[in-house]
């Protein structure tokens, strides 16, 4: 078989990409507070800002758009959307959500009140919110290895397992009324959780009787690297592996805009019926009637096939192989990157590309805003403005939409970078402007340091 990986699709449907001149972009950059979130889409050529949401469906998902039934209730979309969540991930109670976060919430809202502790390996920024609203603690308790950029590991998104009795032993597990896991580790630079890892959480949760449940956004990915990298898993099918996986949790919450390969949706999942009926109160509250909880009936037609094709072997090869290209051909020439390169996202290591500007200035919103000026990239810092100063890293993730950019569009994302590292010397730091109370990074505004004026000797 040659060993070139294709795109395993061909194109229907094309969406032009515009050019701007890097004196337009300084201007835009400008208007847009050097945050590139608030930026016009249309002034972005090759968007890694995120893959949520931003993925291409496939002919059968707009076939099954069309079966779409807009009824209120017992939409018979709700039961397709039902029997494939259920068929993988085997929970009882598949309650739809309008996207990952609004799981998150009725979640905590549910099982969580004030001075309780959520240990997870590194809660996403919506997870940690959502447990710090309801007055609980988020606690990441990562192994070593995933807090190193450099260290190469094959499980870096594991959970530290003594890290978690102890924490267990010191606030009393009455304290901890979940545990979560999510995979692959997103903050924590898109690394994946092993079998082994997620059996041990699971057999240690068992023993206290705390029930362990997952963030499941890109369980797909999370399936196929332990395909590649776990022994004993390498002639089972990606579902295969995601069934086991849950198989060994209570519940889980998703944002079917990764790994449903939808753009827009979510879904949260329970075994316990006296939580799933809290649960659907609160949705019915914000949310909508579980039929179909904040979304069209076409929606969940779309998550119940995309929740497949997201398992399907040759749209993960392709999928992991093109991200993997993206780092190592960076990495080669001496970029600083969370290795080994992760499922959905490159991550950049921007206190290492850029170690003349300190964490409080910034780096990794100064090293994405100089992607932008340089070719038009967008991607997100995941660092001191996202976290403040429980920020342990300073990333810059450029997230790679599914099935939507080729090889060439890569290979130009690579260009850039390789560019922006020459140049790396003359970036400067950045000052905050205007910061939000929670969730900073989504509005923030930003301006340059004032550079010392150079004094007359
Ligand atoms: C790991 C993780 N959890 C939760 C979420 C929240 O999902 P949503 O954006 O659909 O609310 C995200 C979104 O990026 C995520 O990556």
């Amino acid at each position: 078989m040659a060993r070139t990986v294709i795109e395993p699709f061909r194109i229907k449907t094309v969406e032009p990409i515009l050019w701007t001149t890097r004196p337009e972009r300084e201007q835009l950059l400008r208007a847009a507070y050097y945050n590139l979130f608030l930026l016009p889409a249309e002034d972005v050529l090759i968007d890694l800002l995120t893959d949520s949401g931003t993925g291409a469906m496939s002919t059968k998902q707009w076939a099954a758009i069309m079966q779409g039934d807009e009824s209120y209730a017992g939409s018979k979309s709700y039961d397709h959307f039902r029997d494939s969540v259920q068929e993988i991930f085997g929970y009882r109670h598949v309650i739809p959500t309008h996207q990952g976060r609004a799981a998150e919430r009725i979640l905590f809202s549910v099982m969580c009140k004030k001075g309780d502790v959520v240990p997870n390996n590194t809660h996403f920024d919506t997870t940690r919110a959502n447990v710090e609203f309801v007055g609980a603690e988020a606690v990441d308790l990562l192994i070593s290895a995933g807090k190193h950029p450099e260290s190469i590991h094959p499980f870096k998104g594991n959970m530290d397992v003594a890290a978690l009795e102890d924490l267990i032993h010191r606030v009393g597990h009455d304290r901890v009324p979940l545990v979560m896991l999510t995979v692959t580790n997103n903050s924590g630079g898109g690394q994946p959780v092993s079998m082994k890892n997620v059996q041990q959480v699971s057999a240690l949760c068992r023993r206290f009787e705390i029930p362990l449940y997952f963030d499941a956004c890109r369980f797909a990915e999370n399936a196929y690297f332990i395909k590649l990298r776990e022994p004993g898993y390498e002639r089972k099918t990606p579902k295969q592996i995601a069934q086991q996986m849950f198989s060994y949790g209570d519940g889980c919450t998703m944002s079917a805009k990764k790994d449903g390969m939808a753009n827009i949706g979510g879904f949260l999942c329970t075994n316990n019926d006296v939580l799933a009926q809290q649960e659907k109160n609160l949705l019915i509250l914000t949310e909508g009637y579980p039929t179909y909880g904040g979304l069209a009936g076409r929606d969940l037609e779309a998550i119940a096939v995309g929740v497949q094709e997201a398992l399907e072997e040759d749209y993960l090869r392709y999928r992991i192989a093109s991200t993997a290209y993206l780092g190592n051909h960076i990495a080669a020439q001496g970029v600083p990157i969370v290795q080994p390169p992760g499922g959905h996202a490159v991550y950049l290591d921007a206190r290492a590309f850029l170690p003349h500007i300190p964490p409080e200035q910034f780096p990794g919103v100064a090293l994405a805003a100089e992607l932008y000026l340089e070719g038009g990239i967008r991607s997100v810092e995941i660092g001191t403005l996202m976290f403040g100063a429980a920020a342990k890293m300073d990333l810059v993730r450029l997230a790679i939409p599914r099935r939507v950019y080729t090889q060439s569009h890569i290979d130009y994302v690579v260009e850039v970078i390789l560019e922006v590292w020459k140049k790396r010397e003359r970036i400067q730091g950045l000052k905050l402007s205007y910061e939000a109370p929670f969730l900073r990074h989504f509005t923030a505004r930003l301006e340059p340091v004032e550079q010392p004026v150079a004094q007359p000797v």
